[in-house]
This record gives structure tokens, C-alpha cells and sequence, in this order.
């Protein structure tokens, strides 16, 4: 993880209203040379000054397509501060505005093992193996997924990428997240025994060669901290509580979870199936805490809540404070870039064409 530098003590005296009034301000002055591109789950001080939200596909879009801008400020955690990077364009520089903003769960797999991984699969099959990593990974590993021939997937397209990989070969590695590789699977109709879970602490991932070469998905043993919080229990709870209420969940939750929900999906299609629906209506939803309580307060005619009645917010996405993003805003104006996030070039070349081949499917 980069190192953060301390804030200086003149941003941690300010109080909320002026923090927000001078992010206002300093976004002004920087005009059209500035874009601020704010994930779903980030608190409410922060996401009023990001000029588009979205999920991780719709802001990795965004990235790309924002060319009129020099700085592109990522008020999200760092995998998507570096696939900003990776797809946008070589004028532009991505900063992100707390570098201690991760992803437990992109950090629980890391190159040397998926290389390590990759080794040991091709030492028992001679099966076609394509790699696929969910976006929450990071640069790294999207940079062996490129040269490996895989793609990159998010949650709102991992299933046209597991059947375009399926399409390619004969079976599929998915990091890091077991659970949207299962999930996913399971709504292509594939079934439990045509999966394993690849555990990296284990040689050859717990399993014999027999076993690994029968799986069509190994599926790596990662998962959301946040997203493991929901349970079938809630559910019913819910259920009981409130008769015809609807419920969706995140696909990191767990297959039990996304199989008693009605419906799931990334953060933007969450936020879509709920604003679409009609008033009146009522929804539990899996997922953060700070995306749950903006839907509540936006759509006051419905009632919404958050499956976990102890609040889960993602405690990384946390780390991006109003104070932060005023610094690197208050540094932009004095000509300084802060918290750069640069992924070096041959990196950057093999993640990008993961990224674009992801792009390309969808
Ligand atoms: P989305 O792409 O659905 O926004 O998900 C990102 C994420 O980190 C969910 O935990
Ligand atoms: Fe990562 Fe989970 Fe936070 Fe999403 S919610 S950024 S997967 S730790």
C-alpha cells in the first residue's frame, strides 16, 4: 500500500460547512481541467462534489472518455484510481485523494500466487485455461490476465465475460472473489460440482489433479468483508417484517444470500431496479451502508432499508474524507499533483488490453 502523507493540521480544523464551500470553490477555479469521478459508496460530504458516479464499469468508462480533462480526481479506493489510469489518456493524470483507500478483497490475492497458481494448474492439466479477474484487483494481476489472453470483468458484466472465456477455452481461473465467479455461474446454469475453490495458502489449491482437471471454474478463496455481513436469516426477517418486500443484494454476497434475494446486482443496477420501481414501494438491499441511506433519503416515498441492521460501511472507501479531497484540489491550484496514481508502463500495456477486451465484450 503507498504511504499517505499526513494532512496538514490546517484541513483537520476545518468544520463541514467549510470544507464543502471551499471544494465548491476550488472545483470552479479548475473548471474543465478537472473531473471528479465519486464511487456509489462514498459518504454524502464527498459524492455532492463528484461530477458523475457510477459502479466500477460506468466510472472505468468515464475514465476514457473524459479526454478533455487534465486531472481526473477519483474519489473511490485504488484499484479503480489505477484502472482510471490505465485507460485513460497520456495527458491526463488520475490522483487519488487517500492513498490508504484499498480493497480488502483485491488484496487477498497477489501476483506471486495467481503466478504460482498458474503454474500448478499447468503442471496437472493440459486443458486451455483462461484468466479472468473481477476489477477489484489489482493492476498486476490484470496485466497477467492480459498476457494470459483472460479479461477483466465487474459485477455488472461478469457474465458475458465467464461465456466469452468459456467460449475460449476449456476452463476459467476467476480471482479474486469466489463469490461473483460462483454466482455468476450459477446463473449461467452451471452447477456446484463443475466448481472448486482454489485456496492459495494449500498446494495445488487443496485439490488433486483428478479434481482440478474435471472443474470447469476455479474460483479463487477471496471474498468482500463487507458483503459476507448479509445472511438468509436477514432476510426472512425482513420478509416477515415487511410482506411483500423486495430484496436485492450485491453478487459478492454469498450464494445462499443472492439465492433467497429476488434480485442482484452491481451498485448502478441496485440503485436502478429501486428508483424505477413505484412509489409505495418497499426494498432491503445488500449492500454498503452509505449507498442504502442516499437511496432512503432520495426516494422518501419508499421504504429502504439495509439487510444488516448494524451498519457496514466499506471501511475503506471511508478513508475518503472531505478534507483530503480539498487538499489535492487546494494542491492542483498551486500547480502541485498529490497522490498520483501511475501504474507503471508494461503494467499499465497488459492491463489495458484486459480492460479493453472486457470493454469490447460488453
Ligand atoms: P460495483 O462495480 O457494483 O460498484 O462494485 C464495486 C465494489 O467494490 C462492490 O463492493
Ligand atoms: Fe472492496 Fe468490499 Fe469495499 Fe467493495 S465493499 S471496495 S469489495 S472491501
Amino acid at each position: 500500500m503507498p504511504i499517505q502523507q499526513p494532512l496538514p493540521r490546517e484541513y483537520l480544523q476545518l468544520d463541514a460547512q467549510e470544507l464543502g464551500d471551499r471544494i465548491t470553490a476550488a472545483r470552479k477555479r479548475l473548471g474543465d481541467e478537472l473531473v471528479v469521478l465519486g464511487h456509489h459508496y462514498q459518504r454524502d460530504e464527498v459524492i455532492r462534489h463528484a461530477d458523475f458516479r457510477g459502479d466500477s464499469l460506468k466510472l472505468a468508462r468515464l475514465a476514457s472518455q473524459r479526454g478533455q480533462a487534465r486531472y481526473i480526481v477519483f474519489c473511490g479506493v485504488h484499484f479503480m484510481a489505477e484502472s482510471a489510469d490505465i485507460l485513460s489518456q497520456p495527458h491526463q493524470q488520475v490522483i487519488l485523494p487517500n492513498l490508504t483507500a484499498g480493497c480488502s478483497m483485491a488484496d487477498m490475492a497477489d501476483i506471486y500466487q495467481v503466478e504460482e497458481c498458474w503454474e500448478q494448474l499447468a503442471a496437472v492439466t493440459s486443458r486451455r485455461i483462461l484468466p479472468v479477474t473481477y476489477i477489484n484487483s489489482a493492476a498486476s494481476l490484470k496485466a497477467f490476465v492480459g498476457r494470459n489472453r483472460g479479461a477483466v470483468c465487474t459485477s455488472s458484466n461478469a457474465r458475458p465475460v465467464l461465456e466469452w472465456a468459456l467460449s475460449q477455452g476449456d476452463k476459467v481461473l476467476f480471482f479474486p472473489d469466489q463469490h461473483l465467479g460462483r454466482n455468476t455461474a450459477l446463473g449461467m446454469g452451471h452447477t456446484l460440482d463443475e466448481m472448486l475453490l482454489w485456496d492459495p495458502e494449500e498446494p495445488f489449491g487443496g485439490h488433486t489433479a483428478q479434481a482440478i482437471e474435471a472443474a470447469q471454474f476455479l474460483l479463487w478463496k477471496g471474498h468482500c468483508s463487507v458483503h459476507a455481513r448479509f445472511t438468509v436469516d436477514q432476510i426472512a426477517q425482513a420478509r416477515e417484517q415487511f410482506p411483500g418486500i423486495r430484496v436485492i443484494v450485491h453478487p459478492e454476497c454469498s450464494m445462499e444470500v443472492v439465492q433467497a434475494a429476488d434480485d442482484s446486482g452491481s451498485t448502478e443496477r441496485i440503485i436502478q431496479q429501486v428508483t424505477r420501481s413505484e412509489p409505495g414501494s418497499k426494498w432491503a438491499i445488500g449492500t454498503e451502508i452509505n449507498l442504502v441511506s442516499r437511496l432512503a433519503h432520495e426516494q422518501p416515498g419508499k421504504t429502504i432499508f439495509c439487510l444488516d441492521p448494524i451498519v457496514c460501511p466499506c471501511s475503506t472507501m471511508y478513508r475518503i474524507h472531505p478534507a483530503y479531497l480539498l487538499w489535492v484540489l487546494d494542491n492542483l491550484l498551486e500547480g502541485r499533483v498529490v497522490n498520483h496514481i501511475q501504474v507503471p508502463g508494461e503494467v499499465a500495456s497488459w492491463a489495458k488490453r484486459a480492460l479493453d477486451r472486457m470493454l469490447e465484450i460488453c
